[in-house]
């Protein structure tokens, strides 16, 4: 049977990332280890109002016991504010302040994963950049997080401050563009075992508590898939309308249209911007003029004509691309063909904008 002292143990695997990786009980922030009948019930006290890793470290908390407990054992994490002076307020208060100053707000979707949606939006948000625009980006793939890796700037802490009974998160900055993710207060190799709830609130902090200032775009790379999260985000974050990526292939494609009833819903009612048709076509480095339709051809235009979508264009598998990624140095930098595919793409969501 699990005791207080293994629950302990387990909890020091859990690092806060803002007080130089110290664990919660070395923090002294666990204030209760409750056990009862399979069930283990933790207590955390939080010094700030809202401090924005609150959801984070219940999260890993929650991984963290996960990982060790026996299978069935019911865990609950609960958190109480120590700092009683501040005013009590149910939930996740957050405004939309930080929006102020922005003009448009993107959601860049997809039904299925896997089909480019990260690497069309930091290539897309770099291009817009290029072409004078004021970008930003959150990651909202709270459950994989891949733009601190996309742009090289994984390990870097973004700057966070207090103000009044706020705390404001500093986008970093990199290539012209302001980045915000989950992945940077988050360690790579921690998986995200999030339930819903929480995973929307660390989601909507990363979007509402960071100080974006004054943008022409905010794009938000969404998690892949049409689940509450995505529900939440789109009736929470004053979004503008959406991005749908695609590859050619029919599945991908019967995806593509749950994720284009998403934003077409009565409820949602956010109109779509554009279609990206990506991994178009393969063409190899030494015979540039020859395409490949790996995976089946045209579906993404055929599938806009359907949808009544404008087609923002077509990308082509490119290794550059990928590579560029992986190196944390965005395709869409380069004047390669490539990366005037992204400028292309850019030019044309900014001209259906405006
Ligand atoms: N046009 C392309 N040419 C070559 N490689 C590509 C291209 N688009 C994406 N990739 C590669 O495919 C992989 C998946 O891309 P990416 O992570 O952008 O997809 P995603 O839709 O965001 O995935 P997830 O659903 O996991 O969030 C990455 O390794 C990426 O580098
Ligand atoms: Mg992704």
């Amino acid at each position: 049977m699990v005791n207080q002292n293994d629950v302990a143990k387990w909890l020091q695997e859990v690092e806060h990332p803002a007080k130089g990786d110290k664990n919660l009980i070395e923090l002294g922030m666990v204030e209760n280890i409750e056990i009862e009948e399979g069930k283990v019930t933790v207590t955390i006290g939080f010094a700030k109002h809202r401090d924005p890793l609150a959801e984070y470290l219940i999260g890993s908390a929650k991984a963290a016991i996960i990982r060790n407990a026996p299978q069935g054992t019911q865990i609950e994490i609960k958190s109480i504010i120590k700092n009683e002076a501040a005013p009590k307020k149910k939930g996740l208060d957050l405004g939309e302040e930080e929006l102020a100053n922005v003009k448009h707000i993107i959601g860049i979707a997809s039904g299925k994963g896997g089909v480019g949606k990260s690497t069309v939006s930091v290539n897309l948000a770099v291009a817009l950049a290029r072409l004078g625009y004021k970008v930003g980006l959150a990651d909202a793939d709270v459950y994989g997080p891949s733009v601190p890796k996309m742009t090289a700037t994984e390990g870097l802490m973004p700057d966070a401050m207090q103000e009044g009974e706020k705390e404001i998160i500093m986008p970093l900055e990199k290539y012209g563009v302001k980045w915000m993710s989950i992945g940077y207060f988050a360690r790579p190799e921690q998986a995200l075992i999030w339930r819903g709830p929480m995973a929307c609130n660390a989601l909507k902090q990363m979007i509402l508590q960071v100080r974006w200032g004054e943008l022409d775009f905010l794009l938000i790379d969404m998690p892949p898939g049409t689940g509450d999260i995505h529900i939440s985000l789109v009736h929470d974050i004053p979004l503008k309308g959406a991005v749908i990526v695609s590859t050619p292939q029919d599945v991908a494609l019967a995806d593509v249209e749950k994720g284009v009833n998403m934003f077409r819903n009565e409820s949602v009612n956010k109109p779509i911007f554009g279609l990206v048709e990506n991994m178009a076509w393969f063409t190899p480095e030494e015979h540039p003029d020859e395409k490949y339709y790996i995976f089946g051809r045209e579906g993404g235009v055929k599938m806009a004509e359907k949808y009544n979508i404008p087609l923002l264009g077509q990308i082509p598998i490119v290794q550059s691309i990928r590579e560029c990624g992986d190196a944390g140095e965005p395709a869409a930098l380069s004047s390669r063909p490539d990366g005037l595919a992204f400028l292309a793409l850019a030019e044309k969501l900014a001209a259906n904008l405006n």
